[in-house]
């Protein structure tokens, strides 16, 4: 199965933020929008992963999770990758501390890597982004990001990290298969 492991923000935050993408994504109907029930903030791609593997990944991410401490996040602008002018994604950003993030990002890939599920995104630098919509061939988002330049959401403190699981042809497309939280202090 295909899994990954990412922080969820809270319903009222992917209200605001849908809010704020539904004139957009009427501007731009070609595009391949996301709504508010995709949103999440990837920490670890781990790619196809045998179901054997699940039990032992669990143990791994409850301890990493218990030892990286909560984050106050918040949606913050927009970006796009590789670049605007001929986008592939485009995503809403996320500020918040961005060394801790980072840091939970190393521990969980690490964690991942022992329970024998490596993350294909282990040892680059982390990119916090919300995907907000796939162009189908690369497409000029740069009136989307500017669009969303100023955007910034209301802050929330994420708890919690969740082991997700992705089918691409499914519905839903993800399923929760657990949620461990990080540490309360510190
Ligand atoms: P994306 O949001 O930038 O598309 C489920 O597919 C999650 O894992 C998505 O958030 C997706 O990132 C991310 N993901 C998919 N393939 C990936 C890869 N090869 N490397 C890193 N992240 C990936």
């Amino acid at each position: 199965m295909r899994l990954f492991i990412a922080i969820e923000a809270p319903a009222g935050v992917l209200g605001a933020l849908d809010e704020a993408v539904a004139p957009l994504r009427a501007a731009q109907p070609d595009l391949r929008w996301t709504g508010p029930e995709a949103w999440h903030l990837t920490l670890a791609f781990l790619g196809e992963v045998g179901e054997g593997v699940v039990p032992g990944l669990a143990a791994r991410l409850e301890r990493a999770a218990r030892r990286r401490p909560r984050l106050d996040l918040a949606v913050e602008g927009a970006g796009a990758f590789p670049g605007a002018a001929r986008a592939r994604v485009l995503w809403a950003g996320v500020r918040g501390d961005r060394e801790s993030l980072s840091r939970l990002s190393g521990s969980v890939s690490a964690g991942a890597r022992r329970a024998g599920a490596p993350a294909m995104n282990e040892g680059r630098r982390l990119r916090p982004h919300l995907t907000l919509a796939r162009c189908r061939t690369p497409s000029d988002v740069r009136p989307l990001v500017a669009a969303l330049a100023s955007y910034v959401g209301e802050p929330w403190t994420a708890d919690r990290i969740q082991l997700i699981r992705s089918r691409p042809q499914g519905q839903p497309r993800y399923e929760t298969l657990g949620s461990w939280p990080l540490r309360a202090s510190g």
